[in-house]
């Protein structure tokens, strides 16, 4: 086998918030394809960052009234050590607030600065952008920091760049009674330079590397179907002044938009990892130049794994900036679904947003999270849903009932392994001849199809540990031969899930190492059997995983539910925000008081959603196809996408629709009918839903 020389990185988690077990899907997922190269012989860098700037860093600061390195200072600090308390083990962690990360981000705008597109046309633009100014904080506000009425329905508390009622999209100055969410002031109309990188130049070019073999082909199709077909828009890459982050070198009291210099962090804790003597260099083994003689064999490899949240930057953007100032491309982008907790997204309100920290204090053991994780994820972009119970049943059954067991119930019998490795039946090398399916999961990402073939081989070691019943033996002082046989194979059997199990659970493949004298280091230790060796004294490897303590955990999340900073009053600005939430109907008024006739007038009926789709495009829109009973269907397009970004969600379920309301014509098709939700929207829309038992058409009273 040769050698592999591979970059993995994890997506460099914003310095705004801490690590919760919706981001430990990814870096656990990436770290045990690291550890699973290693085993195999490769050399492998694991590098990350946090990814500091932006409005909510210096909105943050001035509302703590710390600066900007303070917060990333105590942030950094604080992921790092929930990193590592779940295994998750980077070569260097740095940040892209970093001297080299400023120097590389000027290297590659010097590059898109000096290209031109085919007809000799500069790639980066120059245009005049109007935008809402807080005079009073003294910024300019990005799209979520403004709220107001919608100029075309009249819809009240929508943000600056589109409605979720209507599903109209404007830019932020045409919202009517428009307020400022950092200080409640109204904002004015200010005009500033922006900088655009001209993406229609690369197209041709994106539409080859998509369809390269670097990505999923679910990826590859979305990206050809929803942006590829057509014109590609231009990228805002600057913003003016204040802002956190890089001066645009070139153009004083501009500044990089946080996305452009956060991909340009993984080159940058790159050059730190090697700088600083973690990594052996020079950083073109890791990343070189596209036309690098000394790399050229393309042996290296890159690989970069992300939420499928973000994938538009890591497979349209970063790839062009790559290719403009000459860096070889990612060999992969490996796209991964968004963390459900019992079949719903996370939520504050109801303990599932579970910080790392919480989780660690609760429950402690990270290994079983790991192997649940590693269990449900699959290579594919899926969402992947923790269910409670089936966590706790799954990490009992498998980890402690059918792997730990095998170790625990024979070694503590004999003293020491037999000289030479008695005949089990063909077991052992059966366990050997599944090497090679379980690496080629491993290394395709679908750790639940590896999981499923480790557990299928510890089946067959549980049979034989029943049928040879070692504690039973042990009374016989005639069986000894027997006993020591019984418990030498056992004991192999048990290390050799260990090593197939170590990219997933480094700490109990460390403790079988220890236990029978033989260290696992690499992935062919699961094909000889150790032989003449003392029994280490069994020490406890995992515990049984107590369903009371995800319930403490679940609990102690819902105490924590924290007030979110972007919406909070900036503590500088003397004008307090309105004292929101403690009020009834804070920031909705009640309506005026209507007649019983005029209720009447509204017929809302129960309705069956038989398909639910996105919509080319649109941020916050799904179509929803329902049934009212019979043959009767309408068609909706309702602004719930931020709350439902997964819609297959909603297929089957049945909610309530305002079904005579004048039917619609919008951008995406007619719209006949309302869904009705209740929340403030963004992440916080609630579809109402009647009792079970309801059927579709029947009228709501
Ligand atoms: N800062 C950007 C990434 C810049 S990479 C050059 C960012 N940060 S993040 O903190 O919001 O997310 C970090 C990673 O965690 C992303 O890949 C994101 O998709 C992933 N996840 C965040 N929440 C998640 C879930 N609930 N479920 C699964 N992955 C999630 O995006
Ligand atoms: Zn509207």
């Amino acid at each position: 086998m040769t050698e592999r020389q591979i970059l993995v990185t994890a997506a460099l988690p914003y310095v705004n918030g801490h690590i919760h077990i919706g981001h430990l899907v990814e870096y656990i997922q990436a770290d045990v394809w690291v550890r699973f190269q290693r085993l195999r012989g490769h050399q492998v860098a694991y590098i990350c960052a946090d990814d500091t700037h932006g409005t909510a860093t210096m909105i943050r600061a001035r509302q703590e009234g710390r600066s900007e390195q303070q917060i990333m200072a105590e942030m950094s600090t604080a992921h790092q050590a929930d990193f590592a308390a779940f295994g998750i083990e980077f070569t260097h962690y740095g940040s892209t607030d970093s001297a080299s990360n400023q120097v590389l981000v000027a290297e590659i705008w010097k590059a898109l600065r000096a290209a031109k597109d085919g007809s000799g046309t500069a790639i980066v633009a120059e245009r005049d952008v109007t935008q809402l100014y807080d005079a009073k904080v003294g910024s300019f506000l990005a799209d979520r920091f403004v709220k107001g009425t919608c100029p075309k329905c009249a819809t009240p508390d929508q943000y600056g760049d589109s409605c979720e009622k209507c599903g109209s999209t404007y830019s932020p100055g045409d919202l009517k009674n428009a307020v400022s969410t950092l200080s409640g002031t109204t904002p004015e109309v200010r005009s500033a330079r922006h900088y655009f990188v001209r993406l229609e130049p690369f197209r041709d070019f994106l539409k080859a590397w998509t369809r390269s073999g670097a990505l999923q082909t679910e990826i590859a199709n979305w990206l050809h179907g929803a942006f590829l077909a057509e014109e590609l828009r231009d990228w805002d890459v600057s913003r003016p002044a204040p802002y956190f982050g890089f001066e645009i070198p070139d153009a004083p009291g501009n500044y990089f938009y946080v996305w452009v210099d956060a991909p340009v962090g993984y080159l940058a804790s790159l050059t730190d990892a090697v700088a600083t003597g973690t990594l052996p260099g020079p950083v073109a083994r890791w990343w070189p130049k596209r036309h690098d003689p000394a790399f050229s064999d393309g042996a290296v490899e890159i690989h970069h794994f992300i939420g499928k949240d973000i994938t538009y930057f890591h497979t349209l953007f970063w790839p062009a900036m790559l290719q403009t100032a000459g860096w070889k491309l990612p060999t992969k982008v490996h796209v991964h679904g968004f963390l459900t907790v019992d079949g719903e997204k996370m939520s504050k309100s109801k303990g599932t947003f579970v910080r790392a920290r919480t989780y660690l204090e609760q429950i402690g053991e990270p290994a079983y999270l790991r192997y649940y994780f590693a269990s449900k994820l699959n290579g594919k972009v899926e969402d992947i849903d923790l269910n409670l119970a089936e966590f706790t049943a799954k990490v009992n059954s498998d980890l402690v009932g059918k792997v730990v067991n095998l170790a625990s119930r024979t070694a503590r019998f004999v003293p020491a392994l037999t000289a030479a490795y008695p005949d089990d039946g063909g077991l052992f090398a059966a366990g050997a001849a599944a090497a090679d399916d379980i690496a080629a999961a491993y290394e395709a990402c679908d750790y639940g199809d590896a999981a499923r073939r480790i557990m299928a081989l510890a089946d067959k070691a549980n049979a034989y540990v029943e049928a040879h019943a070692p504690w039973a033996l042990k009374k016989d002082p005639a069986k000894a031969v027997e006993l020591a046989a019984a418990c030498t194979i056992s004991l192999n059997l048990f290390r050799q899930l260990a090593v197939y199990l170590a990219p997933i659970l480094p700490d109990l493949a460390r403790q079988a190492g220890e236990l029978l004298g033989a260290p696992i280091t690499a992935w062919r230790d699961a094909a000889t059997p150790v032989v003449g060796r003392p029994i280490a004294t069994f020490s406890h490897l995992l515990a049984r995983l107590e369903s009371a303590k995800v319930q403490a955990m679940i609990t102690a999340s819902q105490a924590e539910a924290p007030v979110p900073a972007a919406t909070a009053p900036v503590a500088t600005t003397a004008a307090p925000v309105a004292s929101a939430a403690a009020e009834p109907f804070a920031g909705e008024p009640l309506a005026p008081t209507i007649a019983f006739e005029d209720f009447q007038k509204i017929d809302l009926r129960a309705a069956l959603v038989v398909n639910a789709e996105e919509v080319p495009k649109a941020k916050k829109i799904l179509k929803l196809t329902v049934s009212l009973g019979g043959s009767e269907q309408r068609t909706i397009f309702a602004g719930i996408k931020t709350a439902y970004p997964d819609p297959t969600v909603l297929i089957g379920r049945v909610i309530v629709v305002v079904a005579n309301l004048a039917p619609r014509q919008m951008s995406f098709g007619l719209s006949e009918g309302m869904a009705v939700a209740a929340g403030p929207g963004d992440k916080d829309i609630f579809l109402l839903a009647p009792d079970s038992g309801a059927k579709a058409g029947q009228r709501v009273h």
